[in-house]
């Protein structure tokens, strides 16, 4: 909470990402009192536009990602005044003195540049800003992700942003872990006695980590093609969640106690020899089939070309760690599979000995299932005798925490905390530079060995959960994914 003097200066504020998620992010708050009367917004993009017109369409993406309970017509009224519009070339130096002249607030006042641009402008766009003199003691940079196609161009966007801003005024947005239950996941882990003891190889078999997606790659072909499933979620969202799960408990509550430990983690993470590419890991493709009942294209028909980029990827991580070792991380995650739900499943081993008879022996071992979304929550899968004078019988049944139950009232997006954060100057919840160069050190063999063995994405329908293989791989080491869902 706090209220806040200060602008915003959004690049790209014509484009998908801030219509859909910032515009609304910050509207909401708005309405929250977190905004001083005199705090501006600056939507800079190439067109001509006039602030009236800017206003209209953000005015458009409020109504169409807003709920209607929470949608007031006179606040988002005074909210849009907020905005004004700049035509701006990223190129060009000059457009960024008439963006000098319009901030003109002086050197104390919080100034956010927010690129939500391809990661091609990065380094550009800071070294103008800085050229221009824009990047005062109170200026902070957000990059969105991705950082970069791999290491070597990650290091170089880093470097050409190090050059203009200092490492604690770069927000390098993972919006995973903005969401209230990746947060939480270090609440569960240390605000509670319960786990910390029995979170180890000695207890834990293996962790399954699922984002899945019912969505396709809608409007975002051209990006997704150059990106591809890998890129796009495992190097950052995926990765980061097995850092939560997997790091040390950090010495405090602090950005870089937290950040040094999850650094660790992907430092941790064996590599995946070209030799062992095909049995570690699996790519596919949706072909066409149907989600929901609906016929869904495949991606392939969506694109309009051939392409060799997976939509859906798992792979076996490890952690070679005295805590992790010999304890598979088993991520996954696809587009146009059959659900939307992310989930962090921690499987632990079976009882060491068996006292129960015959007819009892299904004993199945304990799973924490963490939802992440939707149906937010905690679900702890135990044993339990089934009622009845008929002996023992037993079968699993969760202890079940629902978020929604626990905790009334709505749930703030990702991106409400996160800027909120930026605007504070809080670190925690944004990607260090060097957690995104040891994520690529990590993913950047295996989109190698790829290329190099010719290995072309299996196809799946729409609308089911991934090649066949991705079910063989976790099969083979005697284990299955958690298909617990709704
Ligand atoms: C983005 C990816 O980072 O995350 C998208 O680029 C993906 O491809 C999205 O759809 C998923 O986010 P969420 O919040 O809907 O789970």
């Amino acid at each position: 909470s706090g209220s806040f003097s200060f602008d915003l200066v959004i690049f790209g504020a014509t484009g998908d990402l801030s219509l859909r998620k910032l515009v609304p992010a910050l509207y909401h708050r708005d309405v929250a009192g977190q905004l001083n009367d005199d705090a501006r917004l600056f939507a800079v993009a190439r067109g001509a536009m006039s602030d009236a017109d800017y206003r209209e369409m953000a005015a458009a993406a409020l109504r169409e990602h807003v709920a209607a309970d929470d949608f007031d017509a006179a606040r988002a009224d005074r909210f849009l005044q907020r905005f004004r519009y700049l035509t701006l070339d990223a190129q060009k130096s000059d457009d960024y003195q008439s963006l000098k002249s319009a901030l003109d607030g002086g050197d104390e006042r919080i100034v956010v540049f927010y690129l939500a641009m391809a990661p091609r402008f990065f380094g550009p766009i800071c070294t103008q800003l800085a050229r221009a003199g824009l990047n005062s003691a109170e200026a902070r940079v957000v990059l969105e992700k991705p950082i970069g196609q791999d290491l070597a161009s990650a290091r170089a966007i880093n470097e050409a942003v190090a050059a203009a801003f200092p490492e604690n005024r770069v927000f390098r947005i993972d919006h995973y872990l903005g969401k209230e239950t990746v947060q939480n996941l270090m609440a569960l882990r240390f605000a509670n006695a319960l786990f910390e003891p029995i979170w180890h190889r000695g207890v834990v078999d293996h962790v399954q980590v699922t984002v899945a997606e019912r969505i396709g790659v809608e409007g975002r072909a051209d990006y997704y093609d150059h990106a591809g499933a890998l890129r796009d979620m495992i190097q950052n969202h995926l990765l980061q969640l097995l850092c939560l799960v997997a790091m040390e408990p950090p010495n405090e509550f602090a950005a870089d106690a937290v950040r040094d430990e999850k650094l660790k983690v992907l430092e941790a993470l064996r590599p995946i020899t070209d030799r062992e590419v095909g049995d570690k890991t699996v790519r596919g493709q949706y072909a066409r089939g149907s989600v929901e009942g609906a016929a869904a294209a495949s991606y392939l028909d969506e694109l309009g070309h051939s392409s060799n980029t997976e939509t859906f990827v798992v792979v076996k991580a490890e952690v070679e760690t005295w805590r992790w070792a010999g304890v598979p991380f088993y991520l996954r995650t696809g587009k146009r599979l059959p659900v939307r739900h992310s989930e962090i499943v921690v499987q632990f081993r079976p009882v060491p000995h068996l006292i129960f008879p015959a007819a009892a022996r299904d004993v199945v071992p304990n799973r924490l299932v963490i939802r992440l979304q939707p149906d937010e929550g905690i679900a702890l899968h135990m044993m339990s005798k089934v009622p009845g004078p008929g002996g023992m019988r037993l079968r699993t049944a969760p202890l079940n925490l629902s978020f929604a139950e626990a905790f009334r009232g709505r749930q703030p997006d990702a991106y409400e905390r996160l800027l909120m954060d930026v605007v504070r100057g809080n670190p925690m919840l944004f990607m260090r530079s060097d957690e995104v160069e040891a994520a690529w050190r990590w993913a950047e063999p295996i989109l190698a060995a790829w290329t190099g063995q010719d290995d072309a994405p299996k196809p799946y329908n729409a609308g089911s959960w991934g090649p066949s293989a991705a079910i063989g791989l976790i099969e083979r080491d005697g284990r299955n994914w958690h298909e617990d869902m709704r």
